[in-house]
């Protein structure tokens, strides 16, 4: 099934479903401010129904806020109208093929999707190409390899839900996918949670 389809299946409980998982999200709040404070134009990829939009928004220029399952997307413009956020427009968008120019990003924020994409290496160089020479990346990405709780919940996670987390990252092998896509990696902050959460900020070697 097509990744747009599983998540449109999922689009309806989603709010409901991410607060089990939501622990690390309140620091990752708190760490993007200072990360992306004043970026001007900002790609959100994967915003899913806007778990972080809305902190982005506060923080940089102009946002668009995307995201490959039309239904996730209408849920996240209708919380975008209900708050009146000038600076941000929500599109449906494929990390795969970003609709935007060579170098004109100052920054792309990615949460929670990278493992759940079926080649997050292809996304990374859409990243790559999309932001301009030492333009940020920040990826939040749950680690469903980091120890054997997090590989026995993801595993029953399959058997019992939709979701597949395609890629199980430990903090070490989400770091060298990044480094290989051509950005300068910082060392991951990972917090804590049923899936331990890397945090992770990189920016593009020119
Ligand atoms: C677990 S949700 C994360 C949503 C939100 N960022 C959050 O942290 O709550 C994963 C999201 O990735 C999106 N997604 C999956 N594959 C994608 C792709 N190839 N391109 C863009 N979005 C994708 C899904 O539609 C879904 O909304």
């Amino acid at each position: 099934m097509s990744e747009a389809k599983v998540w449109d299946r999922l689009a309806k409980s989603y709010d409901r479903s991410v607060r089990l998982f939501d622990r690390s999200y309140p620091r990752v709040r708190e760490l993007l401010h200072a990360d992306l404070a004043d970026r001007e134009q900002v790609l959100e990829v994967a915003a899913g129904t806007g778990q972080f939009t809305f902190d982005l928004a506060e923080t940089v220029g102009n946002l668009k806020a995307t995201d490959v399952s039309p239904r996730m997307v209408q849920r996240l413009a209708g919380k975008v109208a209900e708050r009146g956020s000038g600076n941000v427009e929500t599109e449906v968008m494929s990390a795969y093929r970003l609709d935007v120019e060579d170098g004109s990003l100052d920054a792309i924020f990615s949460a929670n999707a990278l493992h759940v994409m079926q080649t997050p290496e292809r996304a990374l160089r859409e990243f790559h190409r999309a932001l301009r020479p030492s333009g940020r990346l920040v990826i939040p990405t749950f680690l469903h390899a980091a120890n054997w709780r997090a590989r026995l919940l993801s595993w029953l996670l399959g058997v019992v839900s939709p979701f597949v987390a395609h890629t199980k990252f430990t903090a070490t092998s989400l770091k060298q996918m990044v480094a290989d896509a051509g950005f300068a990696v910082r060392e991951p902050i990972v917090l804590p949670g049923k899936f331990p959460l890397a945090y992770l900020v990189a920016d593009r070697v020119a």
